[in-house]
């Protein structure tokens, strides 16, 4: 992919993070979201893709909801003098309401309103259930990208049937597929299978972003450096570090 454009950021970008506060099961409410943010500054990010969950049924989160909100952030961002650049999408659960709202042109893409991509691609943040890969999710996926919707797999290390079997995983690769591995998971965060997990799909390829997936202060937390420096030892710190920077970079 072709990730040669000028920076505009000087730190990590972090494309998976819960901390648009109360709305979903990140941030509780605007004084944790704002220590997130700050945590976050303090270890190297200067961006972050605030994505909350689109749960039908559990998190009826929309776009417009979700852009206010962020929009509500930047500006208590500001007052609070955290120098952190907040763009907006969603963590969507893989269902087949992720078509209807295609239809409608309200699913949350990456690529933000005002730098619209010359490629015509959007991508967009995808989440499979915990502990399945649902039968048809392939067709679902290869609907999407046939009419330029990218998706980003979301922690598929951290799935109990691709743990089991990570194949289960090849024909989103084929379609053309984005992985999202969870810094935490390289940590041992999420226990020794999703660790190794994540290792072995990075060194197959499948793996192009690096992201927090934050949703509190504590043991799910906004911080990148110390994933940086795991995945660097698996893969080395130049791709590790591109995906934290220039891939993320390339898909907003
Ligand atoms: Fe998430």
């Amino acid at each position: 992919m072709a990730i040669d454009a000028p920076s505009r950021h000087q730190g990590y970008i972090d494309l998976h993070c819960h901390i648009l506060p109360g709305i979903d099961d990140g941030a509780e409410n605007l004084e944790m979201a704002l220590e997130m943010a700050q945590m976050a500054v303090d270890h190297g990010t200067s961006a972050i893709m605030a994505t909350p969950h689109i749960i039908p049924g559990v998190f009826n989160n929309t776009l417009s909801a979700i852009r206010k909100r962020a929009e509500a952030f930047r500006i208590e961002l500001k007052k609070a003098q955290i120098n952190l650049t907040i763009y907006s999408a969603a963590e969507i659960r893989l269902s087949p309401e992720v078509v209807t709202l295609a239809r409608k042109g309200e699913l949350p893409f990456f690529n933000q309103p005002d730098h619209p991509r010359e490629d015509g691609k959007n991508f967009v943040l995808l989440e499979l259930p915990h502990q399945s890969v649902p039968v048809g999710s392939d067709n679902l996926v290869s609907w999407l990208v046939s009419r330029d919707i990218v998706p980003i797999i979301a922690h598929p290390e951290r799935n109990t049937a691709i743990q089991a079997n990570q194949d289960l995983l090849r024909p989103f690769m084929k379609i053309g597929c984005l992985v999202n591995l969870t810094a935490g998971s390289f940590l041992g965060g999420f226990g020794p299978t999703a660790k190794k997990t994540a290792s072995d799909l990075l060194q197959r390829g499948w793996g192009h972003i690096l992201a927090s997936d934050a949703h509190n202060l504590e043991n799910r937390t906004p911080i990148l450096d110390t994933a940086v420096d795991a995945v660097s030892h698996i893969v080395g710190p130049q791709q590790a570090l591109s995906m934290v920077t220039t891939i993320p970079e390339f898909l907003i």
